[in-house]
């Protein structure tokens, strides 16, 4: 199987996790296109969506389906969303597609974070993908010295800002063996939009695409 209809297969079998009548959590990137894709199918058997960012809003309303702000919802029982990594615990780094401040505003919404992602993401400790880190334009040097002094060499995005305008860091040389320890210290740096650690905010299952089928981590 290609790594696409890997994408494919988790897309469609995240629908048994949504439920039925609600308001569906959905992240970003081309495994959430083939949920997104998958979900257009059963449109009629939702209520809608929140989005996590503007390429999947685009892609959700052309399917018919209705877009709610999130300042309109109270909570979700469910955020679908990829990871560029994802470890047995269920803790992710995400933000390759540069959504991660969005994608955690909605899954705090959620009581329950559903993982999509194809095998090539499970990974033993996280750290081999660049951490991507959303920030203030003005602090972009003092973070990228924080970062060297814990041996991460951040290098900036070159020609892209998040749907929220703001620059992002891609980290490079770390081992995150707590992924919940520096994403909590991460984020009281001054000028840190966010992380693209998802410790607090970690995958309750993960449906991985493997040539066997879906494998299910709980
Ligand atoms: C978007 O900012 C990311 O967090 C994506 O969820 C992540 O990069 C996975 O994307 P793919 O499904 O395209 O690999």
């Amino acid at each position: 199987m290609t790594q696409d209809e890997l994408k494919a297969l988790v897309g469609q079998a995240a629908l048994a996790h949504v439920v039925p009548g609600s308001i569906v959590g959905v992240g970003t990137g081309s495994t959430v296109n083939k949920f997104i894709d998958a979900l257009a199918g059963i449109r009629d058997r939702i209520a809608g969506a929140v989005s996590s960012s503007q390429q999947s809003t685009a892609r959700l309303e052309a399917h018919g389906i209705r877009v709610f702000d999130g300042n309109e919802v109270e909570h979700l029982p469910v955020y679908v969303d990829g990871a560029d990594e994802i470890d047995h615990r269920g803790f992710m780094i995400k933000g390759g597609g540069a959504a991660l401040t969005r994608e955690k505003i909605v899954a705090d919404l959620a009581d329950r974070f559903v993982c999509i992602a194809d095998a090539s993401k499970l990974v033993g400790t996280l750290g081999a993908f660049a951490l991507p880190v959303e920030i203030i334009a003005s602090a972009q040097a003092q973070i990228t010295r924080r970062f060297a002094a814990l041996g991460g060499q951040a290098t900036l995005r070159a020609g892209v800002l998040t749907d929220n305008g703001h620059p992002l860091l891609d980290v490079r040389g770390l081992s995150i063996t707590d992924p919940l320890g520096l994403e909590t210290e991460i984020n009281q740096w001054p000028g840190v939009v966010s992380v693209g650690i998802f410790a607090r905010h970690k995958a309750r299952v993960c449906l991985l695409g493997t040539a066997d089928g879906v494998r299910t981590l709980e």
